[in-house]
């Protein structure tokens, strides 16, 4: 289907496809597991290397790291729209190259920086989340999903047309909408790349309230450029040149020395504005 035609996510020699004994599980927990994951675009230049860790349902995993470190290709992974070059990635114990695309792609939301809308209008890209859903449930997802003021403010709300590749719509505001999405299907995993630097702070802060609500009942991967939005997260990975150099919650990785903490120190003073930025190299 066009919606699941990321071009962000696709480069030539993607070639992703479904074994013909794919299958469809009766049920998603939601426990992904990378185990010792490797990739590079070009054999040659690893852009992933060696890794590993686990998110479970109710959990919120944060990423941060410098740009090209890798984080959203480790995003691009998980929701299979590439294969790992060495290790395994596991949704419910299982090999994700073992289920049928369509099904693991509808309970793994990706949410990119520059989601791609299709062109209609905005309250059918959010009823694309779940099949027969109306324009009353695309509201009220987007109303949970905390995101109702953002679009029900559009020139014509929730009956916007979105031109295509969704371009009428900024950015933050067709995560906005991807978010509503993600509330209103059956997605137990949802992955939430960094919200573009163009996005103001008041859509950031409620692109991330929405992944918070997002992730009460489902697992939350979350890619952050600021150092302030992680800190409430269970488990935060620090990802150097594709590897991770540190984990740990804020807490203890702020009292270990190390890139985490250079980074907290180095972005100053906290504001409460949360207009410090991850600064990086
Ligand atoms: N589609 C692609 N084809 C080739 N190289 C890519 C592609 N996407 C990203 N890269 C390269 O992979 C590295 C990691 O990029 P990325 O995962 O986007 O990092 P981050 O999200 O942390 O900024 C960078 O060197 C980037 O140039
Ligand atoms: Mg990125």
């Amino acid at each position: 289907m066009a919606f699941e035609r990321l071009d962000e996510y696709r480069s030539e020699t993607s070639a992703i496809a479904d074994v013909t004994t794919a299958l469809e599980p009766p049920e998603c927990r939601g426990h992904v597991e990378l185990r010792g994951v490797s990739f590079g675009y070009l054999p040659s230049q690893p852009v992933v290397a060696d890794v590993s860790f686990e998110l479970r349902r109710g959990e919120t995993v944060a990423l941060v790291g410098a740009t090209g470190s890798g984080k959203s290709t480790l995003a691009a992974l998980i929701a299979r729209f590439y294969d790992p070059c060495l290790g395994r990635i596991l949704l419910d114990g299982r090999d994700v190259r073992e289920i049928r695309l369509r099904w693991l792609r509808s309970r793994i939301a990706l949410i990119p920086q520059e989601p791609q809308l299709f062109h209609a209008p905005v309250w059918q890209n959010i009823a694309y989340g779940r099949e027969g859903a109306g324009r009353k449930e695309s509201i009220q997802a987007a109303a949970a999903a905390g995101v109702d003021e953002i679009l029900a403010g559009l020139p014509n709300g929730y009956d916007t047309n979105v031109s295509e590749r969704g371009l009428t719509l900024s950015g933050g505001q067709r995560q906005c909408v991807a978010l509503a999405r993600a509330m209103l299907s059956e997605a137990a995993v949802v992955v939430l790349d960094e919200p573009s630097s163009s996005v103001d702070a008041l859509t950031e802060q409620r692109l991330m309230n929405a992944l918070r609500r997002l992730a009460r009942n489902r697992a939350a991967l979350l890619i952050a450029h600021r150092l302030e939005t992680v800190v409430t997260a269970d488990l935060i990975l620090v990802l150097d040149r594709g590897r991770i150099v540190q984990r740990g919650s804020h807490s203890q990785l702020l009292s270990q020395t190390g890139t985490y903490r250079e980074l907290w120190h180095a972005s100053g003073p906290r504001e409460a504005s949360g207009s410090l930025r991850l600064v990086v190299s």
